[in-house]
C-alpha cells in the first residue's frame, strides 16, 4: 500500500472514532436528560444540574426522587459541591436555602462540639478555632507581649504583631477623641477553663475551643462600658468602619447566633490581617462562613 492511501485510511479512521465518541456523548447526555425529566425536573432545572453539578452526583440525583430544593441549593454563591448530600439533608429541616448553606458551610448541621477537628495552626494569623476547631491543650503562642496599662485593663498581653496593630489602632481612634480598652486578651486553656466555668456555652468557649488562647483575639471596650452596652458608643461605631484597616474583625455578629454558636459579642474582635479583615468585612460573612468557603474550599484566602 502507498503511504498516501495509508494516511487516508488513518485519517479517516480517526474521524469516524471522532465521531463516534461525539455521538455516544450526545446520547448519554439525551438520557440523562430524559431521566431527569422523567424524575419530575423542569427544563430550566436541568440545564442547571448538567452545567453545574459533577457527573458523580447527577448519578446520585438520579437514583432519588424529585427534590424541590436542589436547584435552589447547587444556585447560592457558596455552594460548595462536596456538601450536597448535608445541604439536602439540612433542607428538610431549614426552608431558608441560603441558612443552609451557611449552616452546613461552618459544620452546625452537626451538634455544636461534635465533629470536632483539629486547628491547622500553620495557618498562623488566618488560623480558624471555633466550637468545630480546637487547639491542644499544651497549645501556646509565641511572641505573647504584654499590653500596656495606657491601653488595657491591668495584666493583659497578646501576639507582638496584634499588639502593633491595637496600638496603631488605638491612636487613630484617639485622634478622633474615643478611647478604646482591652478587658480580655490571651488566655492559656486553663485560663479559659476558668472563663468556662464562670459563663456557658451562649458566651464562653469550652477550653481549647477558644480564639484567647490563639494570643489573636481581644475584648475591647471603654473605661466606662462592658457588655453589649458598648454598640452604642461611638467606639464600637468607629471600630466597625475602621477595625478592618488594621486587621481586625468583629467576631460574634449580632443574629449570626446559629453559625457562630456564640451571642452576639460586639466586644470580641479577632485579628487575622488588614487583606483578609477588608476582604471579610466586605463579603459581609462571619469568619467561620468565610473560611470555610474561600480558605478551605477554594483554597484561596
Ligand atoms: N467569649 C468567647 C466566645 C470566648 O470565650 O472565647
Ligand atoms: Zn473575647
Amino acid at each position: 500500500m502507498k503511504k498516501e492511501e495509508l494516511k487516508k485510511i488513518i485519517i479517516i479512521v480517526v474521524c469516524v472514532a471522532v465521531l463516534v465518541t461525539i455521538i455516544m456523548l450526545i446520547k448519554s447526555c439525551d438520557s440523562t436528560r430524559s431521566d431527569l425529566k422523567k424524575i419530575g425536573y423542569s427544563k430550566d432545572e436541568i440545564n442547571t444540574i448538567m452545567e453545574k453539578l459533577s457527573e458523580e452526583d447527577i448519578t446520585k440525583i438520579l437514583n432519588m426522587d424529585y427534590n424541590k430544593n436542589l436547584v435552589s441549593i447547587i444556585n447560592e454563591q457558596y455552594y460548595i459541591p462536596y456538601n450536597l448530600d448535608r445541604y439536602l439533608a439540612y433542607a428538610n429541616k431549614n426552608e431558608n436555602i441560603k441558612d443552609v448553606i451557611s449552616v452546613v458551610n461552618v459544620g452546625a448541621d452537626n451538634e455544636w462540639y461534635t465533629n470536632t477537628k483539629e486547628t491547622n495552626i500553620d495557618e498562623g494569623i488566618k488560623m480558624l478555632v471555633n466550637k468545630f476547631h480546637y487547639l491542644k491543650e499544651d497549645y501556646l503562642p509565641d511572641d505573647i507581649v504584654p499590653i500596656s496599662n495606657w491601653y488595657a485593663y491591668e495584666g493583659h498581653s497578646t501576639k507582638k504583631e496584634v499588639y502593633d496593630k491595637y496600638v496603631s489602632m488605638w491612636n487613630a481612634a484617639n485622634k478622633e477623641g474615643l478611647r478604646l480598652l482591652v478587658n480580655s486578651s490571651y488566655r492559656t486553656f486553663e485560663d479559659q477553663q476558668n472563663e468556662y466555668d464562670m459563663s456557658n456555652d451562649d458566651y464562653a468557649s469550652r477550653p481549647g475551643f477558644s480564639e484567647h488562647q490563639t494570643g489573636l483575639a481581644l475584648d475591647i471596650v471603654t473605661d466606662d462600658i462592658i457588655g453589649n452596652e458598648f454598640e452604642n458608643t461611638d467606639e464600637f461605631k468607629w471600630l466597625q468602619e475602621n477595625a478592618h484597616l488594621y486587621g481586625f474583625i468583629l467576631r460574634y455578629p449580632k443574629d449570626k447566633e446559629y453559625i457562630t454558636g456564640y451571642n452576639y459579642e460586639s466586644w470580641h474582635y479577632r485579628y487575622v490581617g488588614k487583606e483578609l479583615a477588608t476582604k471579610v468585612k466586605e463579603s459581609g460573612l462571619t469568619y467561620d462562613e468565610y473560611y470555610a468557603y474561600y480558605c478551605e474550599y477554594k483554597k484561596a484566602c
